[in-house]
């Protein structure tokens, strides 16, 4: 048996396919219930806990036991929906934040069959889980919120260019490149520096590295031995990186955030300003509607981000850089600074429930994250951290500590974008006190500056 079928709940060990599931509920509802491998139906219910039958809410499994799928929780437990979580070991972020979190492999389609068992809807941490697996997963009736055909665009980056030129939508040039030869081709067409990415399993910058010229493309030998064809991009002259973040339902509801303006730093994403600011409007509106657009002809369900650089003065504004499906590090500002949050909205998108407002809490919102520094003993830091700053909203990803390891993020919504300088000073003191475990010199801390 591929998964233990027993939670961790101090309520004590309980079956996964747990008894207290309702049968079907009325009113503008998803066929997901018929979709269960029992056909929905639960024995004995009404014998066994009277009223409490009425009581009819879907049961969530997420896919990857990260930090999004631990900041689902709050949102579930609100809406009063079970959420179970696949997780891949006791030490991840949502083990300690979701009493249903079996430890398995997603890599094994046995697991994740078992994992299934009395979930209405199946959904995602992260996009590694093999197409193959997700097909067959619907094979068998799961009802997979985003589907393989969907989410494929945010598994693999070929994939994904060739569906934003269907759509006819800004891409960089680019192209799939079998080896070093082609490489250099690639290169000496569309001049140097070129970005050279690993198709599938990239994260946080890892996957990604700029090949400067001819010369310096035989060090990436290495990489095509390990993956081939890789993704071939220019690089683009960007003033600055946006994300359009949009949720989508089965059924077709959609809805857009503002667009953001993300910072990254050794690429990573570092910090968030939304809305944007000073962005015109023409290329505001065009951002959101690629975003909204993507969604619908991919059939995306949940919350997508679509990566974009800002590029003034040329055709739409911006380019593509590329697609996730699932709640993103962009998005987190919303948890605080929007009137839904991104993980309510992606728990509501995928079950085929209204979607949430997005109107944004203030004039301006920023959001800070947090890496791994020297500070193991992050609560220590807490009193001085949380006194400096009552509005600053921490979130705190229960990981241990490693160095450059994503472990936390601050929010802060500003009274005016005006001052939205001070606002990131702000948001950044708290960050770096809790990363370094100590109130920083007497002069305010230096943003970190914007690449780019
Ligand atoms: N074609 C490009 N031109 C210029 N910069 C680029 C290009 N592609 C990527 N970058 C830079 O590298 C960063 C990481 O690239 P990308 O988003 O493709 O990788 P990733 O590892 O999948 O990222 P994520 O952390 O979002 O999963 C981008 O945010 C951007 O700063
Ligand atoms: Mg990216």
């Amino acid at each position: 048996m591929a998964v233990e079928t027993v939670g961790h709940s101090a309520r004590g060990h309980f079956s996964l396919d747990s008894p207290n599931q309702p049968t079907g509920v009325g009113g503008r509802q998803p066929n997901y219930r018929k979709n269960r491998p029992d056909g929905g139906r639960k024995p004995g219910t009404r014998e066994l806990f009277g009223r409490l039958a009425l009581v009819t809410f879907p049961v969530i499994g997420v896919v990857g036991g990260g930090q999004l799928a631990r900041m689902m929780a709050p949102a579930a437990t609100a809406l009063g929906f079970e959420l179970r979580v696949l997780v891949e070991g006791e030490d991840v972020s949502a083990f300690s934040a979701v009493s249903t979190s079996p430890v398995g492999d997603y890599k094994d389609l046995q697991t994740l069959l078992e994992f299934a068992d009395g979930l209405d809807v199946m959904t995602f941490d992260h996009e590694h889980v093999p197409t193959s697996h997700l097909r067959a997963l619907q094979d068998a009736g799961v009802n997979v919120q985003p589907g393989p055909d969907a989410l494929v665009n945010a598994q693999d980056k070929l994939v994904m260019r060739a569906a934003i030129d269907r759509l006819e939508l800004p891409n960089p040039v680019w192209a799939a490149v079998a080896d070093v030869a082609a490489l250099v081709t690639f290169g000496d067409e569309t001049g140097w520096p070129v970005v050279l990415k690993m198709p599938r399993g990239g994260y946080d910058g890892k996957g990604v590295r700029i090949i400067e010229s001819a010369e310096d493309a035989a060090g990436a030998a290495e990489w095509f031995e390990s993956m081939s064809p890789l993704l071939a991009e220019a690089k683009v002259d960007f003033s600055r990186e946006l994300s359009a973040l949009v949720a989508r339902t089965p059924d077709g509801e959609a809805r857009a955030w503002p667009v953001a303006h993300t910072i990254q730093v050794d690429g990573v994403c570092d910090e968030v300003i939304a809305p944007a600011l000073d962005i015109p409007l023409e290329v505001a509106a065009a951002a959101e509607d690629a975003a909204l657009r993507i969604a619908s002809e991919l059939g995306v369900t949940g919350v997508m981000a679509v990566e974009l650089f800002e590029t003034p003065g040329t055709g739409a504004g911006f380019l593509i850089n590329e697609l996730a499906m699932r709640p993103h590090n962009t998005g987190h500002w919303t948890q605080d600074g929007s009137v839904t949050c991104q993980f309510e909205q992606h728990l509501r998108a995928v079950l085929n429930l209204p979607l949430g407002a997005t109107d944004v809490l203030g004039p301006v919102v920023v959001m800070k994250n947090f890496l791994g520094g020297d500070n193991q003993d992050l609560f220590s830091a807490y009193p001085a951290a949380l006194a400096s700053e009552p509005a600053a909203k921490v979130h705190c990803y229960g990981k241990s500590v490693r160095p450059g390891r994503k472990i936390g993020h601050v929010n802060l919504v500003g009274a005016t974008a005006a001052d939205v300088d001070a606002l990131r000073q702000r948001a950044a003191r708290v960050a770096s006190i809790i990363r370094d475990g100590r109130v920083p010199a007497e002069e305010s801390p230096r943003i970190s500056e914007e690449k780019a």
